[in-house]
């Protein structure tokens, strides 16, 4: 089978390319900087040239292609490009993978999206969840939670810097999960006849409020956190008086990216029927707390490294 991913250089897109990479599938993915992408080519895969806000590089890139991944999104500082990528880009995508008669087509939506038309990602994910729906195309949905990834931007670097992180006054339960672990299921999906023309909500093992995170950054750099609290009520009128909203973008976004993903935690019966559907054994899942001590030994390590070249450096001056 030959999969065609899109979004390979992305935080999620590079770990669906690994997983496949690792499961023996043939891989091409559509990048639109071949010099940015140079990594992917190293691993193996095969790199074509496409953008999403040029329809005519879409159909080449899907020549002998069994299967799509769709792992992109628009890029936060590319202005004007939410609707040109998530919208009107992925419905030509959609109509050109129809028109290619591909077997699957996998997309990433979000949890709860249909709760948050006024924020315009939701709104767009929705509205291609429902294209998808409609077209012929055989198609599996995955609605994804935060990622581990992005915890590192929020909470880990703030603390180690000294900046403030902030959080909202509530007590939001995030089923965060590792990319490495969303692209198991993905790929595992391929081979699931019963995962065809379904949508599936994936989520993590263990709620996380962010004071739990907090308390085990604190704990691991050895340092306090500065917490910085936001009302929700604030954040909602600025989040509804901007009307737009961003992964990351910034600190509005991001907790009100918080809120959509805390709107039902009743996760844990549906999340483990759903490893059981994926045949996924939940020990073999990314732990939080495993995958920060990870991140912190590497940095640790990294510094030590620097500290070691700096005082050889001197040395040498000295001599
Ligand atoms: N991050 C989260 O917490 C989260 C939560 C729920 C759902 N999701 C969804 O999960 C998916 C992956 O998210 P992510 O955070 O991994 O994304 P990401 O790191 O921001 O990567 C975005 C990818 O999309 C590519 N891209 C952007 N514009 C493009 C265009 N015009 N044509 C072709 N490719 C384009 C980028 O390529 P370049 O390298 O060329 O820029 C990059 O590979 C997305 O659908 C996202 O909405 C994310």
């Amino acid at each position: 089978m030959s999969l065609l991913i899109i979004g390979g250089t992305g935080t999620l897109g590079r770990q669906v390319v690994l997983q496949a990479l690792t499961k023996g599938y043939q891989v091409r993915c559509m990048v639109r900087n071949f010099r940015k992408a140079s990594f992917l080519k190293e691993w193996g895969v095969e790199l074509v040239y496409g953008d999403l806000t040029r329809p005519e590089t879409i159909p080449p890139c899907l020549k002998g292609i069994t299967a799509v991944i769709d792992a992109s999104t628009s890029r936060a500082n590319e202005l004007d490009s939410l609707k040109n990528v998530d919208w009107v880009g992925k419905s030509c995508l959609i109509e050109a993978v129809e028109a290619a008669s591909i077997k699957r087509f996998i997309f990433f939506s979000a949890q709860n999206v249909e709760q948050f038309n006024n924020i315009p990602l939701m709104r767009l994910k929705y509205g291609i969840e429902t294209k998808l729906k409609q077209s012929k195309i055989p198609y599996t949905i995955f609605r994804l939670t935060g990622f581990y990834q992005g915890l590192i931007e929020q909470y880990a670097i703030p603390i180690l810097e000294n900046l403030p992180i902030w959080v909202t006054n509530e007590n939001t339960n995030i089923s965060y999960m590792d990319t490495q672990d969303i692209a198991k299921f993905c790929i595992r999906s391929l081979q699931i006849p019963q995962t065809v023309n379904q949508v599936f909500f994936l989520s993590g093992l263990k709620g996380w409020v962010s004071s739990e995170i907090i308390s085990l950054c604190e704990q691991l750099a050895g340092q306090e956190a500065k917490v910085q609290r936001v009302p929700l009520g604030i954040l909602k009128f600025v989040s509804n008086f901007f009307g737009f909203f961003e992964w990351g973008q910034n600190i509005s976004d991001r907790l009100a990216f918080a809120e959509i993903l805390s709107m039902e935690n009743n996760f844990s019966k549906s999340t483990f029927e759903l490893y059981k559907t994926f045949k996924i054994d939940p020990s073999e899942i990314i732990q939080l707390d495993d995958y920060f001590l990870e991140y912190f030994i590497r940095l640790l390590k990294r510094l030590r490294d620097i500290n070691f070249e700096d005082v050889q450096k001197q040395k040498n001056l000295v001599i």
